[in-house]
């Protein structure tokens, strides 16, 4: 099993790596929602000291942003072998703007489904509908449908789980850093063993600790250091 992490701008990174070679991309790029939360007169920063609009790294104007996920898009279409799936995380308003782009690169549109936070932040819960969801969008590459090991067993468009736990967080903290439980979900279901998953938005690594757990060879790109080193120490410690 080979795990190659790498620090970098994904696009570059990815420009590197051999055609038709990986056999699932799960990823969690920028949803594009910082500079729109920084114009809504909110609290939120008061309330959350690690807040992702404080981050830096969703701050592009809204071209920009589909410009990043076109190139994105373009590389990831490179690499992906026919059969491949991807799995990107988005917020709900961004889905259809991800849709178009993906299929213009030829990926085939699937899926898209709710991952529901059972303990979300009660922001703010006496005065509006507390955020306790994103979307994930799911594709196969150049086919309609690719390895799916559901086992006879029916799964729906919606997966439930608490927020990020502490005992994940061991390493350090990152402002969306996605739960171990959802991210097995999807691996277990669209890859097999030995099989490659690329994460080019790898944040603290979550992606990592899971193929490495379940035998899956792992590629992860990520642009800040510090991120970077919070996911090479809580992989190798996985
Ligand atoms: C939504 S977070 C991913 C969190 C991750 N799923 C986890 O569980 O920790 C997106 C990450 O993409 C990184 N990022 C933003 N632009 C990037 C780029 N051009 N290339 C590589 N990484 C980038 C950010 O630094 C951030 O850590």
């Amino acid at each position: 099993m080979a795990i190659d992490l790498i620090q970098s701008d994904c696009i570059q990174a990815m420009r590197q790596l051999d055609d038709n070679c990986i056999d699932l991309v799960l990823t969690d790029p920028p949803y594009n929602l910082a500079s729109f939360m920084k114009n809504r007169d909110t609290n939120l920063n008061k309330l959350r000291e690690n807040f992702f609009v404080n981050a830096g790294w969703d701050d592009m104007d809204f071209d920009d942003w589909i410009q990043s996920m076109d190139a994105f898009f373009e590389e990831a279409a490179r690499v992906a072998k026919k059969g491949s799936a991807m799995i990107i995380f988005m917020a709900i308003i961004k889905v259809e703007t991800i849709i178009r782009i993906a299929e213009r690169h030829g990926f085939y549109y699937k899926t898209t489904g709710i991952w529901h936070k059972t303990n979300p932040m009660p922001r703010n819960m006496n005065l509006h509908f507390v955020n306790s969801t994103e979307a994930w969008i799911y594709f196969t590459y150049k086919t309609r449908t690719g390895t799916f090991n559901n086992n006879g067993n029916l799964y729906h468009d919606f997966i439930e789980t608490s927020v990020t736990p502490n005992s994940e967080r061991r390493f350090g903290k990152h402002p969306t850093q996605k739960p171990e439980a959802l991210i097995q979900h999807f691996v277990e279901l669209l890859t097999n063993e030995n099989e490659c998953v690329l994460d080019p938005f790898m944040g603290s690594g979550t992606t990592g600790v899971i193929c490495k757990r379940m035998n899956r060879n792992f590629i992860g790109i990520e642009l800040d250091e510090n991120y970077y080193h919070t996911a090479v120490e809580r992989i190798n410690e996985s």
